[in-house]
């Protein structure tokens, strides 16, 4: 939500940032702006829209310099138009800020600075963070950003610039992410690795109030005390070739196609020696009376399949909560309850609240992250990396199939730690997850039907995913990928329960996504089928069986496949599905309206 980007070095930071906030346009598309120092001024230049019409306007700006700063919004407080769009500067043009969070005090500090004359030129709560450090300013920006830090309430990533202080480059964080890059060719600030990664991997995390001051050879570390912070840079292992669309039309058209690997790498990375293994193993499971999985969207609903996995597999009672319930619900947690957090960006507002607040209860955390060194990776007890990589199109695809192999294995050796299972049994599971790599491959060499059957289906008003067990499971993945990407009305439903009530919804026409993975339950789902089609729906079945189609009623069969680890299958028909419908309207796949990826409020 909002991607920040600074640099200062040798070379002219416009184009630097530019393609910066391309990188991380994925974290809001309502404006952008970039500031840059020059000659005793700030040049600035913002756009409402997206990062091209910001690169239209610098066309004939002709602005240039060695320091500067950028940002993407995803707006909160202020329409989304050219004067609310970051970078802020106090009145007097002395301090330029770019800002990701929300300042919960705004009105407060904008009042009191009002009362003393000051002249607001925005209706946003993150020009008070740029005209608060101008008025604390008395030559020394250090002092003053902690004066300020000291007065705001609420969440911040910070990127300050000041006219007299012209050879560094400012920021601190609270509750929002920041990373600093150190290159030989100068230094960066970020909201996110893929937007620095042409120039370095070599990052540091900030903490929560903890100030870096880059110059264009040095980064330097200090507390809110003015102490200094002694750290170690990280080394990224993410590729460039991850983070750009490689001959593909859409990002997540490409994240799809990636699927095959990064399950592999991830499952790799989990059975092997290594970090994943190792989070695994120090875990006493036999410890714990109750496991919680919490998360949000698309990584909750891995949580939900992860539920049948591990119901099944270790026979304990799991719970899944939406994280931005959970965290305000009075949770029965306690030092007998694992809590397991599933996070792409490990930055999620409501997801670190959660985990937050299960550990202030005395919990044992366990995290599921994609992005290595993020807040929940480095606060949860224990963490096991998904191998995604950089995602980038805002509709979650290869993340969420890393993190349903991750939460399979997880339980496997859970179950086989409880002895519910005995070597033979893990053996043959291991091997059923080995083998959805390859199995994935062939679903993904059969797209053509799916493309076709999407181009049919764009003028549907509502569709209904429905299936039983794990396939009800996945149905909910399925809904949020046609929903956010399609802008269509999408529902998912336990198919035993629509005759409750919800089969009234049911006519001419309408479209069920039925899913048939669980050779038990293909009698019962296919009743619910045919009760759907004599009412007027027609059905794509997704399923491992055999079944016959006629005008009604249309097939994509799966690889057979462990029923437990199907939705690895199911869900890729699903995500392309999706896609297809929206790109047959044209739609901003990547972009889609109204969402970010990497949600930072809550
Ligand atoms: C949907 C989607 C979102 C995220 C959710 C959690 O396609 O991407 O629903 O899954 O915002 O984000 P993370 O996993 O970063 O915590």
């Amino acid at each position: 939500m909002c991607g920040i980007i600074g640099y200062i070095g040798e070379a002219d930071a416009v184009p630097i940032i530019v393609e910066g906030l391309k990188r991380l346009e994925y974290r809001g598309y309502d404006s952008a702006g970039i500031a840059v120092y020059n000659s005793g001024a700030f040049g600035v230049v913002k756009r409402k829209g997206r990062i091209a019409e910001l690169e239209a306007s610098l066309e004939n700006a002709n602005i240039f310099g060695k320091l500067g700063i950028g940002h993407t919004r995803w707006a909160t407080h202020g329409e989304p138009n050219d004067a609310n769009s970051h970078p802020h500067l106090g009145e007097k043009s002395r301090i330029a800020v770019v800002h990701n969070g929300i300042i919960e005090n705004y009105k407060e500090i904008k009042g009191w600075l009002q009362e003393k004359g000051v002249k607001f030129a925005s209706q946003t709560d993150s020009e008070v963070v740029a005209q608060l450090c101008e008025h604390h300013y008395d030559g020394d920006l250090m002092q003053a950003v902690i004066k300020v830090a000291n007065i705001l309430e609420g969440s911040y990533a910070l990127g300050i610039m000041c006219l007299d202080e012209p050879d560094i480059l400012m920021a601190i964080k609270k509750d929002n992410p920041l990373i600093v890059g150190i290159s030989d060719d100068g230094n960066f600030i970020a909201s996110d690795v893929p937007a620095i990664l042409p120039h370095t991997t070599k990052v540091h995390y900030l903490n929560d109030k903890e100030i870096a001051i880059l110059t264009k050879d040095d980064v330097k570390f200090y507390n809110m005390d003015s102490e200094t912070i002694h750290r170690e840079a990280e080394t990224i292992t993410w590729t460039m070739e991850g983070a750009e669309k490689g001959g593909y039309p859409h990002f997540m058209l490409k994240e799809i196609m990636e699927q095959p690997r990064v399950i592999k790498e991830t499952i790799k990375n989990t059975l092997m020696d290594g970090a994943n293994k190792n989070a695994i193993d120090s875990l006493d499971i036999s410890h714990f009376n109750k496991v919680v999985i919490t998360a949000c969207g698309s990584a909750c609903y891995a949580g939900i399949v992860g539920k049948y996995v591990f119901e099944r597999l270790c026979r304990i009672s799991v719970e899944v909560e939406f994280a931005s319930e959970f965290r305000y619900k009075d949770p029965i947690v306690d030092d007998k309850t694992l809590v397991i957090v599933v996070s792409q960006s490990g930055e999620t507002a409501d997801t670190i609240g959660a985990m937050r607040e299960a550990k202030k209860r005395g919990a044992t955390t366990f995290a599921i992250v994609n992005a290595v060194g993020s807040t929940i990776a480095r606060e949860a007890d224990f963490t096991a990396y998904t191998a995604a990589g950089p995602e980038i199109a805002v509709a979650s695809t290869k993340a969420f199939s890393a993190q349903l192999v991750l939460l399979y294995i997880l339980a496997i050796r859970f179950a086989q730690k409880l002895g519910k299972i005995d070597d033979i049994k893990t053996a043959e599971l291991i091997d059923e997850i080995n083998a959805l790599p390859e199995k994935a491959t062939q679903v993904l060499e059969h797209t053509d039907y799916i493309q076709k059957y999407a181009a049919g289906s764009i003028n549907s008003k509502s569709v209904f995913f429905i299936g039983r067990n794990v396939d009800y499971a996945i149905s909910f993945e399925g809904s949020l990928k046609l929903k956010e990407i399609s802008y269509i009305h999408s529902e998912a439903y336990a198919g035993g329960e629509l005759k409750h009530g919800t089969i009234a919804l049911i006519e001419e026409g309408v479209l069920v996504v039925a899913i048939s993975c669980c050779p038990s339950l293909y009698g019962k789902i296919f009743s619910n089928v045919e009760q759907v089609i004599s009412r007027g729906a027609r059905v794509l079945f997704v399923s491992t069986e055999d079944t016959k189609e006629d005008d009604k009623l249309s097939l994509i069969k799966l690889p057979p496949v462990h029923e437990l680890f199907s939705p690895s299958l199911s869900v890729i028909v699903l995500q392309l599905f999706s896609y297809y419908v929206a790109a047959n309207k044209g739609l901003d796949i990547d972009k889609p309206r109204n969402l970010a990826k990497s949600v930072t409020v809550e």
